[in-house]
């Protein structure tokens, strides 16, 4: 139906006669002759429609409104002196129309597409087909499209090959709620949609596919953030005869190839690692935001010297002090502006407290609590925290993962408050060796720090069982610009270590068979050492794209509340439906 795109046309094309299709974007009446704006997805071109191209035309033209589909044909023209547009690839010309057909008309658009100022988030969900007609939009889904195929192109020359896994399937234990599916012809039994291929890949691993890949939706049932969604897609792949050194080596690699083609950066290989142990020390998170420094400190030792009760009570009982420098900030935060930053660390984060130090201009340490320090002490502090005048000094005393996580917030938000990075830089790094165990809260004992397949590094296999929480996994993440991006690990490819480490988890031998009987009779028929790795692919296009939220990135996302509002998922469904389920619906 057309010739060309709306994105296409230049001074070359001058004199020829083309046909272009798309949405009318402005249209301005100036003195009989119509001028619109005419949009598809590859860009805008000026239509012209003046009398010399026929009366008929003109009259239909005028009835133009907001969003109508037409197809314009005529000739491509120079602009006139001055009305040249520098700004619009397409500025240079203008096509004059002599065939108008109107293809589809539009409702009065609940919004428009390239109106400056947005409306609310609801909106635009409800009417995806607009949104998604905005160049932003678009771009944000062309560049998600790219990044795959790069992805795809990189592991195919390294020999991967997709393999499909099963989306209804049993519960892979991720560590969220599963979605279930409920089953018709076994009444009471259901699927779970995965968590991700997991085991799947591990079993292909098992097979001889030793480099698989898959672009992978997985679904979780969690409480949403502007980086999650129930349903989201993973870049998964897993590799036979590996160390964890391998499969962070095929990712760098990648990294390297996706910022070289879509940001134009050179990353230096290979990308810098650093162990959980260490980045928890630093900077109180496992991915943490590596553009600017303000790195944490720690005072334990010279905190317990002084007469300060807080310091002294937290110091005794095996707590931690430790603080932070915001290097020139001690004008920029009054004592309200601090009292903020107390109030947002006690409320998010369990904080007792923030206590704190101006440096004065003579290098002194002055604070409310001073009074409790010696002179020498004081400048013991101020050394230790390389204190200029000007800096203002944060320090939080409590149980180390109370100061972790309350100053890891601290440091998030006077890195941005206080503009410590160009939000455009782009920051990749490695946080390796976590802890194989964590503290279940919820139900006591210990969870898998990544998923119950871990393998340890091998000189913690002796302690397994002695000081399970000393034990260090082979695992690693990926970290971009403090957001975790991927993770994964070398798995446990021994039936007995996997028995072993089940048993710590608490899983027993019953249960084991049950979920995951199929894993560990195929571990017994000569499963080769493998490991592998998934990138969240949504979080990866916004980062790249230096977009705020996962939802701009994904064509048909959920609200923060898990519902779809251009279909209006979930829904409800007919009874007789439920009744052929054998359930009945509590409400
Ligand atoms: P993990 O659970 O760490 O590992 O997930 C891998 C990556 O997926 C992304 N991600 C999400 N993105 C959007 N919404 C969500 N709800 C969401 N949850 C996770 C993150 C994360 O780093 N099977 C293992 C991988 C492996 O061991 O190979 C796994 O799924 O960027
Ligand atoms: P208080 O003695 O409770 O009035 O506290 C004096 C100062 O110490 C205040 O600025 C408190 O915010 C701060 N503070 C109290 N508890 C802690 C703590 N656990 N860590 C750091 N500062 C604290």
């Amino acid at each position: 139906m057309r010739t060309h795109t709306c994105g296409e046309l230049r001074a070359e094309h001058i004199g020829r006669e083309v046909t272009l299709c798309g949405w009318v974007d402005t249209y301005r009446d100036h003195s009989g002759v119509l001028f619109v704006d005419l949009r598809d997805r590859y860009g805008r071109t000026q239509v012209v429609f003046a009398p010399e191209g026929g009366e008929e035309n003109l009259k239909v033209a005028k009835s133009l409104r907001s969003e109508y589909v037409i197809s314009a044909t005529g000739k491509v023209a120079a602009r006139p002196e001055g009305t040249v547009n520098a700004k619009l690839a397409t500025g240079e010309i203008e096509l004059r129309v002599d065939r108008l057909e109107v293809l589809n008309r539009c409702l009065t658009p609940p919004f428009h597409p390239t109106a400056q100022d947005l409306p609310g988030e609801d909106l635009r969900l409800k009417h995806r087909y607009i949104d998604l007609r905005r160049p932003r939009m678009q771009r944000a889904m062309m560049l998600r499209h790219r990044m795959i195929k790069i992805m795809r192109d990189y592991l195919d020359e390294l020999a991967f090959i997709d393999v499909e896994t099963p989306i209804l399937g049993r519960s892979t234990p991720e560590g969220a709620r599963d979605y279930l599916v409920p089953s018709r012809v076994q009444q009471s039994a259901f699927y779970a949609l995965p968590q991700s291929p997991q085991l799947y890949k591990q079993i292909l691993m098992i097979a001889g596919y030793d480099r698989y890949v898959q672009i992978a939706r997985c679904f979780r049932d969690e409480d949403l953030r502007a980086d999650r969604q129930p349903e989201f897609t993973q870049l998964d792949l897993e590799m036979a005869f590996v160390d964890a050194d391998d499969v962070i080596g095929v990712i760098d690699g990648l990294m390297a190839r996706l910022a070289k083609e879509i940001l134009g950066l050179e990353l230096s290989l290979p990308l810098k690692r650093m162990t959980y142990d260490e980045a928890m020390e630093r900077f109180g998170h496992d991915a943490p935001d590596l553009r600017f420094g303000m790195e944490l400190t720690d005072l334990t030792d010279l905190a317990q010297q002084s007469d300060f009760r807080v310091f002294r009570g937290v110091a005794e009982s095996g707590g931690r002090i430790r603080g932070i420098n915001a290097k020139g900030a001690a004008g920029k935060y009054s004592r309200k502006g601090i009292d903020e930053l107390t109030n947002y660390i006690q409320e998010d984060f369990g904080a007792q407290g923030l206590a704190w130090f101006k440096v004065d201009e003579a290098g002194k340490l002055a604070s409310p609590i001073a009074k409790n320090f010696e002179a020498g002490l004081l400048e013991k502090i101020a050394q230790r925290m390389d204190a200029e005048s000007g800096d203002l000094l944060l320090f939080v005393a409590d149980k180390f993962e109370v100061t972790c996580k309350a100053l890891y917030g601290l440091r998030k938000r006077l890195g941005a408050e206080l503009k410590l990075y160009d939000p455009k830089q782009m920051h990749f790094s490695w946080v390796v060796e976590f802890p194989m165990f964590a503290h279940d809260e919820e139900e006591g004992g210990w969870t898998a720090m990544h998923h119950p397949f871990t393998a340890p590094r091998r000189q913690d296999r002796e302690r397994l069982t002695s000081d399970p929480e000393a034990c260090r996994a082979q695992a690693y993440d990926l970290v971009v610009n403090g957001s975790e991006a991927g993770g994964g690990t070398v798995r446990i490819h021994d039936q007995q270590l996997q028995r072993q480490v089940f048993g710590l988890l608490g899983i027993d031998e019953a249960t084991a068979k049950d979920r995951f009987g199929f894993l560990l009779d195929a571990l017994q028929y000569g499963a080769p050492p493998h490991g592998g790795i998934a990138l969240g692919i949504d979080r990866l296009v916004m980062l790249f794209g230096g977009l705020e939220s996962i939802r701009e990135v994904i064509a048909f996302p959920k609200t923060q509340r898990g519902t779809d509002l251009m279909t209006g998922a979930p829904g409800q469904v007919d009874a007789k439906q439920l009744r052929e389920l054998g359930i009945k619906a509590a409400r």
